[in-house]
């Protein structure tokens, strides 16, 4: 195979790899969640909060449901995030709790 087609099929084939939030920036995620999400989930679960995110009964199942959820909660905050902001937050909480791949 040429080096150049091949370098090509690694390019398209990276992103379906690295799972459902590929293209989104994992750290600025992590920026908006510490200063907007978590207060409040740490004052009905305790500690830091995440535990609403690894409860037995969570609510979120899928990549696409946490996608939705992250919007309710930016619209009922009233955050005003952009699409890409929503991705990254998404991103974040899918690679430390959800760790949903598709
Ligand atoms: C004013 C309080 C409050 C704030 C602020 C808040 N949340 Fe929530 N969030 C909740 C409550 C309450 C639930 C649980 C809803 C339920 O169990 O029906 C929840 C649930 C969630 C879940 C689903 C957890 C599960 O069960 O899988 C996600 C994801 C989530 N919030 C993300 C966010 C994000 C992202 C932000 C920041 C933009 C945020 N929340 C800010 C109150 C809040």
């Amino acid at each position: 195979m040429k080096p150049l087609i091949f370098a090509f099929l690694m390019l398209m084939t990276v992103p379906v790899l690295a799972g459902p939030f590929a293209d989104a920036n994992v750290a600025a995620g992590q920026r908006l969640v510490e200063k907007n999400c978590i207060s409040c989930h740490a004052s009905s679960y305790g500690g830091d909060g995440s535990a609403i995110y690894t409860r037995e009964y969570r609510k979120v199942k899928t990549s696409k449901g946490l996608l939705a959820q992250v919007r309710n909660c930016n619209t009922m905050l009233g955050l005003k995030w952009f699409e890409d902001e929503e991705l990254n937050v998404a991103a974040y909480l899918n690679n430390t709790y959800y760790k949903f791949s598709e």
